[in-house]
Protein backbone atom coordinates (compact mmCIF):
# COMPACT_ATOMS: atom_id res chain seq x y z
CA UNK A 1 0.00 0.00 0.00
CA UNK A 2 1.07 3.53 -0.69
CA UNK A 3 -0.44 6.63 0.45
CA UNK A 4 0.46 8.98 -2.76
CA UNK A 5 -2.41 6.36 -4.33
CA UNK A 6 -4.73 6.37 -0.97
CA UNK A 7 -4.06 10.62 -1.65
CA UNK A 8 -5.31 10.02 -5.55
CA UNK A 9 -7.73 8.22 -5.15
CA UNK A 10 -9.95 10.68 -2.86
CA UNK A 11 -8.37 13.43 -4.46
CA UNK A 12 -9.81 12.09 -7.88
CA UNK A 13 -13.55 11.81 -6.04
CA UNK A 14 -13.09 8.26 -5.98
CA UNK A 15 -13.90 6.03 -2.68
CA UNK A 16 -11.68 4.76 -0.44
CA UNK A 17 -11.56 0.77 0.02
CA UNK A 18 -11.98 -0.87 3.64
CA UNK A 19 -8.08 -1.67 2.78
CA UNK A 20 -6.87 1.60 2.34
CA UNK A 21 -8.35 3.15 5.05
CA UNK A 22 -7.26 0.53 7.63
CA UNK A 23 -3.44 0.85 6.36
CA UNK A 24 -4.23 4.62 6.15
CA UNK A 25 -5.03 5.33 9.82
CA UNK A 26 -2.55 2.31 11.21
CA UNK A 27 0.09 3.73 9.24
CA UNK A 28 -0.29 7.46 9.88
CA UNK A 29 -0.52 6.49 13.90
CA UNK A 30 2.85 4.99 13.91
CA UNK A 31 4.22 8.24 12.19
CA UNK A 32 5.14 5.92 8.34
CA UNK A 33 2.82 8.31 6.86
CA UNK A 34 3.38 12.28 7.17
CA UNK A 35 1.60 15.18 8.37
CA UNK A 36 2.07 16.80 5.53
CA UNK A 37 1.05 13.39 3.44
CA UNK A 38 -2.07 13.01 6.19
CA UNK A 39 -2.97 17.11 5.50
CA UNK A 40 -3.43 16.68 1.80
CA UNK A 41 -5.58 13.20 2.39
CA UNK A 42 -7.39 15.75 4.89
CA UNK A 43 -8.16 18.39 2.31
CA UNK A 44 -9.07 15.68 -0.68
CA UNK A 45 -11.91 14.52 2.00
CA UNK A 46 -13.11 17.92 2.92
CA UNK A 47 -13.34 18.78 -0.72
CA UNK A 48 -14.76 15.55 -2.00
CA UNK A 49 -16.68 13.92 1.14
CA UNK A 50 -17.15 10.35 1.97
CA UNK A 51 -19.75 7.65 1.78
CA UNK A 52 -21.45 6.28 4.55
CA UNK A 53 -19.38 3.82 4.30
CA UNK A 54 -16.09 4.91 4.23
CA UNK A 55 -16.83 7.09 7.21
CA UNK A 56 -17.60 4.01 9.42
CA UNK A 57 -14.57 2.29 7.97
CA UNK A 58 -12.36 5.35 8.98
CA UNK A 59 -14.33 5.45 12.50
CA UNK A 60 -13.68 1.56 13.16
CA UNK A 61 -10.11 2.37 12.24
CA UNK A 62 -9.71 5.02 14.14
CA UNK A 63 -11.58 2.85 17.35
CA UNK A 64 -9.09 0.19 16.63
CA UNK A 65 -6.24 2.35 16.89
CA UNK A 66 -6.48 2.35 20.59
CA UNK A 67 -7.72 0.87 23.48
CA UNK A 68 -11.61 0.29 24.41
CA UNK A 69 -12.17 0.83 27.74
CA UNK A 70 -15.39 -1.52 29.52
CA UNK A 71 -18.06 -0.30 31.87
CA UNK A 72 -19.87 -3.43 31.67
CA UNK A 73 -18.64 -4.20 35.87
CA UNK A 74 -20.94 -1.26 36.65
CA UNK A 75 -24.34 -2.18 37.96
CA UNK A 76 -26.08 1.02 36.27
CA UNK A 77 -26.69 1.79 32.74
CA UNK A 78 -24.17 4.16 31.47
CA UNK A 79 -25.23 7.51 29.64
CA UNK A 80 -23.19 10.06 28.13
CA UNK A 81 -23.34 13.21 26.21
CA UNK A 82 -21.38 15.18 23.77
CA UNK A 83 -21.63 18.26 22.75
CA UNK A 84 -19.88 19.50 19.35
CA UNK A 85 -19.30 23.05 21.35
CA UNK A 86 -20.36 26.51 21.61
CA UNK A 87 -20.46 29.50 23.88
CA UNK A 88 -21.38 29.61 27.37
CA UNK A 89 -22.04 25.64 27.27
CA UNK A 90 -21.51 24.57 30.40
CA UNK A 91 -24.39 21.79 30.40
CA UNK A 92 -22.11 18.94 31.22
CA UNK A 93 -21.72 20.77 34.60
CA UNK A 94 -24.89 20.17 36.01
CA UNK A 95 -25.88 17.52 33.84
CA UNK A 96 -23.96 14.33 34.78
CA UNK A 97 -24.79 14.69 38.43
CA UNK A 98 -28.37 14.95 37.52
CA UNK A 99 -28.22 12.11 35.04
CA UNK A 100 -26.65 9.99 37.81
CA UNK A 101 -28.81 10.95 40.71
CA UNK A 102 -31.60 9.73 38.84
CA UNK A 103 -30.05 6.27 38.22
CA UNK A 104 -27.47 5.97 35.29
CA UNK A 105 -23.84 6.14 35.38
CA UNK A 106 -22.27 9.01 33.89
CA UNK A 107 -19.07 8.84 32.49
CA UNK A 108 -17.94 12.40 30.40
CA UNK A 109 -14.64 11.81 29.22
CA UNK A 110 -14.02 15.51 28.44
CA UNK A 111 -11.57 18.04 26.29
CA UNK A 112 -10.02 21.58 27.20
CA UNK A 113 -11.27 24.78 25.41
CA UNK A 114 -9.88 25.61 21.94
CA UNK A 115 -10.75 29.00 19.69
CA UNK A 116 -13.87 30.82 21.20
CA UNK A 117 -15.56 27.95 22.47
CA UNK A 118 -14.54 26.89 26.49
CA UNK A 119 -13.65 23.52 27.68
CA UNK A 120 -15.78 21.29 30.38
CA UNK A 121 -12.03 20.41 31.45
CA UNK A 122 -11.10 24.35 32.12
CA UNK A 123 -14.27 25.56 33.72
CA UNK A 124 -13.56 22.60 36.52
CA UNK A 125 -10.27 23.34 37.15
CA UNK A 126 -11.27 27.07 38.50
CA UNK A 127 -12.61 25.04 41.35
CA UNK A 128 -9.31 24.76 43.80
CA UNK A 129 -8.27 21.28 44.14
CA UNK A 130 -10.43 19.68 41.15
CA UNK A 131 -8.17 17.16 39.10
CA UNK A 132 -8.96 16.56 35.55
CA UNK A 133 -6.65 13.75 35.10
CA UNK A 134 -7.09 10.76 36.66
CA UNK A 135 -5.88 7.35 35.87
CA UNK A 136 -8.71 4.53 34.76
CA UNK A 137 -9.15 2.44 37.25
CA UNK A 138 -9.40 6.16 39.60
CA UNK A 139 -12.24 6.90 36.71
CA UNK A 140 -14.16 3.94 37.42
CA UNK A 141 -13.55 4.42 41.35
CA UNK A 142 -15.28 8.17 40.95
CA UNK A 143 -18.07 6.81 38.60
CA UNK A 144 -18.80 3.82 40.49
CA UNK A 145 -18.93 6.08 44.45
CA UNK A 146 -20.87 8.56 42.91
CA UNK A 147 -22.32 7.50 39.70
CA UNK A 148 -20.94 10.51 37.50
CA UNK A 149 -17.19 11.24 36.71
CA UNK A 150 -16.11 14.38 34.32
CA UNK A 151 -11.99 14.04 33.66
CA UNK A 152 -9.91 13.85 30.45
CA UNK A 153 -9.72 11.11 28.09
CA UNK A 154 -6.92 9.47 28.53
CA UNK A 155 -3.92 9.07 25.43
CA UNK A 156 -4.70 5.43 25.00
CA UNK A 157 -8.30 5.95 23.41
CA UNK A 158 -8.34 6.64 19.75
CA UNK A 159 -4.80 7.86 19.61
CA UNK A 160 -5.06 8.28 15.72
CA UNK A 161 -7.84 10.93 16.48
CA UNK A 162 -5.88 12.98 19.04
CA UNK A 163 -3.10 13.09 15.81
CA UNK A 164 -5.77 13.99 13.15
CA UNK A 165 -7.33 16.36 15.45
CA UNK A 166 -4.31 18.61 15.88
CA UNK A 167 -3.38 18.46 12.35
CA UNK A 168 -6.69 19.59 10.92
CA UNK A 169 -6.75 22.03 13.62
CA UNK A 170 -3.60 23.75 11.55
CA UNK A 171 -4.79 22.70 8.47
CA UNK A 172 -7.64 24.35 7.72
CA UNK A 173 -9.71 20.80 8.09
CA UNK A 174 -11.64 20.87 10.97
CA UNK A 175 -14.68 21.43 9.22
CA UNK A 176 -15.14 18.62 7.38
CA UNK A 177 -18.49 16.64 8.25
CA UNK A 178 -17.00 12.95 7.87
CA UNK A 179 -14.25 14.03 9.95
CA UNK A 180 -15.83 15.60 12.66
CA UNK A 181 -18.59 12.64 13.05
CA UNK A 182 -15.76 10.06 12.95
CA UNK A 183 -13.52 12.04 15.14
CA UNK A 184 -16.52 12.84 18.11
CA UNK A 185 -18.05 8.95 17.51
CA UNK A 186 -14.27 7.08 17.43
CA UNK A 187 -14.00 8.89 21.21
CA UNK A 188 -17.43 8.07 22.38
CA UNK A 189 -17.81 4.37 20.95
CA UNK A 190 -14.17 3.37 22.81
CA UNK A 191 -15.38 4.99 25.80
CA UNK A 192 -17.42 2.04 25.96
CA UNK A 193 -20.88 3.81 26.69
CA UNK A 194 -23.82 1.83 26.11
CA UNK A 195 -26.09 5.14 25.40
CA UNK A 196 -25.05 8.41 23.93
CA UNK A 197 -27.43 11.29 23.74
CA UNK A 198 -25.06 14.42 21.00
CA UNK A 199 -26.51 17.83 21.63
CA UNK A 200 -25.18 18.83 18.01
CA UNK A 201 -25.17 23.37 18.18
CA UNK A 202 -26.37 25.39 15.19
CA UNK A 203 -25.51 28.62 14.85
CA UNK A 204 -22.68 31.38 15.47
CA UNK A 205 -21.24 29.81 18.16
CA UNK A 206 -20.93 26.68 16.65
CA UNK A 207 -18.82 24.94 13.81
CA UNK A 208 -22.47 23.86 12.18
CA UNK A 209 -23.76 27.75 10.67
CA UNK A 210 -26.84 26.25 9.50
CA UNK A 211 -29.71 23.64 10.18
CA UNK A 212 -28.86 21.41 6.87
CA UNK A 213 -25.50 20.95 7.75
CA UNK A 214 -26.17 19.97 11.41
CA UNK A 215 -28.46 17.80 10.35
CA UNK A 216 -25.74 15.88 8.24
CA UNK A 217 -23.71 15.78 10.84
CA UNK A 218 -26.28 14.41 13.58
CA UNK A 219 -27.55 11.92 11.77
CA UNK A 220 -24.24 10.74 10.53
CA UNK A 221 -23.46 10.46 13.86
CA UNK A 222 -26.27 8.69 15.02
CA UNK A 223 -25.68 6.25 12.10
CA UNK A 224 -22.40 5.29 13.45
CA UNK A 225 -22.95 4.64 16.90
CA UNK A 226 -26.70 2.77 16.10
CA UNK A 227 -23.84 0.81 13.86
CA UNK A 228 -22.14 0.35 16.88
CA UNK A 229 -24.53 -1.12 19.23
CA UNK A 230 -24.38 2.32 21.11
CA UNK A 231 -27.85 3.54 21.43
CA UNK A 232 -27.80 7.31 19.82
CA UNK A 233 -29.71 10.28 19.52
CA UNK A 234 -29.20 13.85 19.06
CA UNK A 235 -30.75 17.23 19.72
CA UNK A 236 -30.24 20.05 17.43
CA UNK A 237 -29.71 23.10 19.72
CA UNK A 238 -29.13 27.20 19.00
CA UNK A 239 -26.29 28.21 19.06
CA UNK A 240 -27.18 31.85 17.48
CA UNK A 241 -26.72 33.44 21.24
CA UNK A 242 -24.71 32.18 24.05
CA UNK A 243 -26.14 29.67 26.73
CA UNK A 244 -27.37 31.20 29.75
CA UNK A 245 -25.61 34.51 31.33
CA UNK A 246 -22.30 33.61 31.66
CA UNK A 247 -19.20 32.63 28.97
CA UNK A 248 -15.88 31.62 30.98
CA UNK A 249 -14.38 29.25 33.53
CA UNK A 250 -15.63 30.04 37.02
CA UNK A 251 -18.38 32.22 35.89
CA UNK A 252 -20.01 29.06 34.45
CA UNK A 253 -19.35 26.98 37.29
CA UNK A 254 -21.02 29.16 39.29
CA UNK A 255 -23.95 29.70 36.87
CA UNK A 256 -23.92 25.57 36.99
CA UNK A 257 -24.00 25.51 40.75
CA UNK A 258 -27.08 27.76 40.49
CA UNK A 259 -29.23 25.70 37.94
CA UNK A 260 -28.30 22.75 40.85
CA UNK A 261 -29.95 24.97 43.43
CA UNK A 262 -32.83 24.67 41.55
CA UNK A 263 -32.58 28.66 40.11
CA UNK A 264 -30.20 29.46 37.15
CA UNK A 265 -31.02 30.96 33.70
CA UNK A 266 -34.30 29.33 31.83
CA UNK A 267 -32.23 28.24 29.09
CA UNK A 268 -29.63 26.57 30.47
CA UNK A 269 -32.14 24.83 32.75
CA UNK A 270 -34.42 23.99 29.78
CA UNK A 271 -31.54 22.62 27.86
CA UNK A 272 -30.43 20.76 31.10
CA UNK A 273 -33.76 18.95 31.41
CA UNK A 274 -34.31 18.19 27.55
CA UNK A 275 -31.05 16.21 27.49
CA UNK A 276 -31.11 14.69 30.59
CA UNK A 277 -34.59 13.14 29.61
CA UNK A 278 -33.20 12.09 26.59
CA UNK A 279 -29.88 10.17 28.38
CA UNK A 280 -32.34 8.43 30.81
CA UNK A 281 -34.71 7.15 27.98
CA UNK A 282 -31.63 6.26 26.00
CA UNK A 283 -30.28 4.14 29.20
CA UNK A 284 -33.37 2.89 29.71
CA UNK A 285 -34.57 4.64 32.82
CA UNK A 286 -38.33 5.40 32.28
CA UNK A 287 -39.24 6.39 35.96
CA UNK A 288 -37.07 9.21 37.20
CA UNK A 289 -38.12 12.64 36.64
CA UNK A 290 -34.98 15.29 36.46
CA UNK A 291 -36.91 18.29 37.18
CA UNK A 292 -37.19 16.63 40.70
CA UNK A 293 -33.64 16.06 41.34
CA UNK A 294 -33.23 19.61 40.40
CA UNK A 295 -35.79 20.27 42.81
CA UNK A 296 -34.65 18.60 46.16
CA UNK A 297 -31.08 19.16 45.80
CA UNK A 298 -30.20 15.44 45.31
CA UNK A 299 -28.36 16.36 41.80
CA UNK A 300 -26.62 18.76 44.29
CA UNK A 301 -25.65 16.09 46.50
CA UNK A 302 -23.90 14.23 43.42
CA UNK A 303 -21.90 17.12 42.11
CA UNK A 304 -20.46 17.51 46.12
CA UNK A 305 -19.84 13.90 46.27
CA UNK A 306 -18.34 14.17 42.54
CA UNK A 307 -15.99 17.31 43.00
CA UNK A 308 -14.89 16.47 46.20
CA UNK A 309 -13.51 12.79 44.99
CA UNK A 310 -11.72 14.24 42.34
CA UNK A 311 -9.72 16.58 44.70
CA UNK A 312 -11.88 19.81 44.58
CA UNK A 313 -13.21 21.58 47.19
CA UNK A 314 -17.21 22.26 46.80
CA UNK A 315 -17.25 24.89 49.35
CA UNK A 316 -14.50 26.70 48.01
CA UNK A 317 -14.84 30.48 47.18
CA UNK A 318 -14.21 30.75 43.05
CA UNK A 319 -12.00 33.00 41.71
CA UNK A 320 -12.64 36.10 40.29
CA UNK A 321 -10.98 38.27 37.82
CA UNK A 322 -9.09 41.35 39.23
CA UNK A 323 -10.63 43.86 36.63
CA UNK A 324 -14.07 44.83 35.05
CA UNK A 325 -15.18 46.73 32.37
CA UNK A 326 -18.90 47.34 31.38
CA UNK A 327 -20.52 48.14 28.18
CA UNK A 328 -24.32 49.87 28.57
CA UNK A 329 -27.04 49.51 25.65
CA UNK A 330 -27.03 52.92 23.81
CA UNK A 331 -30.24 53.09 23.26
CA UNK A 332 -33.65 51.60 24.82
CA UNK A 333 -35.90 48.99 22.99
CA UNK A 334 -35.32 45.52 22.62
CA UNK A 335 -32.00 43.50 22.22
CA UNK A 336 -32.89 41.15 18.98
CA UNK A 337 -29.31 39.52 18.73
CA UNK A 338 -26.81 39.19 20.58
CA UNK A 339 -23.87 36.87 18.91
CA UNK A 340 -22.54 33.73 20.19
CA UNK A 341 -19.66 34.09 18.20
CA UNK A 342 -18.30 37.49 18.88
CA UNK A 343 -18.88 36.87 22.89
CA UNK A 344 -17.38 34.13 22.53
CA UNK A 345 -14.53 35.35 20.38
CA UNK A 346 -14.31 37.96 23.49
CA UNK A 347 -14.32 35.49 26.64
CA UNK A 348 -11.16 34.07 24.66
CA UNK A 349 -9.60 37.47 24.02
CA UNK A 350 -9.98 38.04 27.78
CA UNK A 351 -7.83 35.27 28.98
CA UNK A 352 -10.92 32.70 29.29
CA UNK A 353 -9.72 30.47 26.16
CA UNK A 354 -6.55 29.26 24.82
CA UNK A 355 -4.94 29.90 21.38
CA UNK A 356 -2.51 27.44 21.61
CA UNK A 357 -3.02 24.32 23.32
CA UNK A 358 -0.05 24.98 25.87
CA UNK A 359 -1.31 28.40 26.92
CA UNK A 360 -2.74 28.62 30.30
CA UNK A 361 -6.73 29.89 30.88
CA UNK A 362 -7.31 32.74 33.49
CA UNK A 363 -9.98 31.17 36.02
CA UNK A 364 -12.00 34.53 36.33
CA UNK A 365 -12.02 35.68 32.70
CA UNK A 366 -14.88 36.23 31.01
CA UNK A 367 -18.28 37.85 29.59
CA UNK A 368 -21.38 37.92 31.72
CA UNK A 369 -24.81 38.88 29.97
CA UNK A 370 -27.24 41.51 31.78
CA UNK A 371 -29.71 40.44 29.04
CA UNK A 372 -30.54 38.10 26.22
CA UNK A 373 -32.35 38.33 22.96
CA UNK A 374 -36.14 39.24 23.53
CA UNK A 375 -36.19 41.15 26.65
CA UNK A 376 -36.12 44.93 26.76
CA UNK A 377 -33.25 47.07 27.66
CA UNK A 378 -33.19 50.79 28.38
CA UNK A 379 -30.29 53.21 27.38
CA UNK A 380 -26.94 53.04 30.00
CA UNK A 381 -28.27 50.18 31.46
CA UNK A 382 -25.17 47.50 31.82
CA UNK A 383 -25.55 45.04 29.08
CA UNK A 384 -22.28 42.75 29.28
CA UNK A 385 -19.43 43.14 32.28
CA UNK A 386 -15.94 41.70 30.28
CA UNK A 387 -14.06 40.30 33.01
CA UNK A 388 -10.04 39.89 33.39
CA UNK A 389 -6.55 40.31 35.58
CA UNK A 390 -4.98 41.70 32.26
CA UNK A 391 -6.89 44.74 31.68
CA UNK A 392 -5.05 45.47 28.68
CA UNK A 393 -6.88 42.54 27.06
CA UNK A 394 -10.04 45.00 27.02
CA UNK A 395 -9.25 46.67 23.81
CA UNK A 396 -9.28 43.87 21.67
CA UNK A 397 -12.09 42.12 22.85
CA UNK A 398 -14.49 45.20 22.88
CA UNK A 399 -13.44 45.20 19.31
CA UNK A 400 -14.89 42.09 18.87
CA UNK A 401 -18.53 43.04 20.50
CA UNK A 402 -18.95 46.24 18.27
CA UNK A 403 -21.02 44.69 15.84
CA UNK A 404 -22.16 41.65 18.83
CA UNK A 405 -25.44 43.24 19.23
CA UNK A 406 -29.14 44.98 17.72
CA UNK A 407 -31.51 46.59 19.50
CA UNK A 408 -34.66 47.41 18.09
CA UNK A 409 -36.40 50.91 19.51
CA UNK A 410 -39.74 50.56 17.51
CA UNK A 411 -40.99 47.64 19.58
CA UNK A 412 -39.69 44.71 17.61
CA UNK A 413 -43.16 43.91 16.49
CA UNK A 414 -43.09 39.95 16.07
CA UNK A 415 -39.87 39.51 16.92
CA UNK A 416 -39.08 35.94 19.02
CA UNK A 417 -36.13 34.77 20.10
CA UNK A 418 -35.41 30.86 18.68
CA UNK A 419 -36.35 27.91 20.72
CA UNK A 420 -33.65 25.84 22.44
CA UNK A 421 -34.04 22.70 20.93
CA UNK A 422 -34.32 22.96 16.85
CA UNK A 423 -34.93 19.18 16.22
CA UNK A 424 -34.52 15.78 17.43
CA UNK A 425 -32.67 12.73 15.27
CA UNK A 426 -32.72 9.63 16.52
N1 LIG B 1 -14.85 17.69 18.41
C1 LIG B 1 -14.10 16.59 18.18
O1 LIG B 1 -13.82 15.81 19.07
N2 LIG B 1 -13.69 16.38 16.91
C2 LIG B 1 -13.98 17.20 15.89
O2 LIG B 1 -13.57 16.93 14.78
C3 LIG B 1 -14.74 18.35 16.16
C4 LIG B 1 -15.18 18.58 17.43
Amino acid sequence: MDVISVIRTKRDRGVLSDDQIDWVIDAYTRGEVADEQMSALAMAILLNGMTRAEIARWTAAMINSGERMNFSALTRPTADKHSTGGVGDKITLPLAPLVAACGAAVPQLSGRGLGHTGGTLDKLESIPGWRALLSNAEMLDVLDTTGAVICAAGDGLAPADKKLYALRDVTGTVEAIPLIASSIMSKKIAEGTGSLVLDVKVGSGAFMKNIDDARELASTMVGLGTDHGVKTVALLTDMATPLGLTAGNALEVRESVEVLAGGGPADVVELTLALAREMLDAAGIKDADPAKALADGSAMDVWRRMIAAQGGDPDATLPTAREQHVITAPASGTLTRLDAYDVGVAAWRLGAGRARKEDPVQAGAGVELHAKPGERVTEGQPLLTLHTDTPERFEYAIKSLQGAYDIDTQGANGFTPNPIVLDRIA
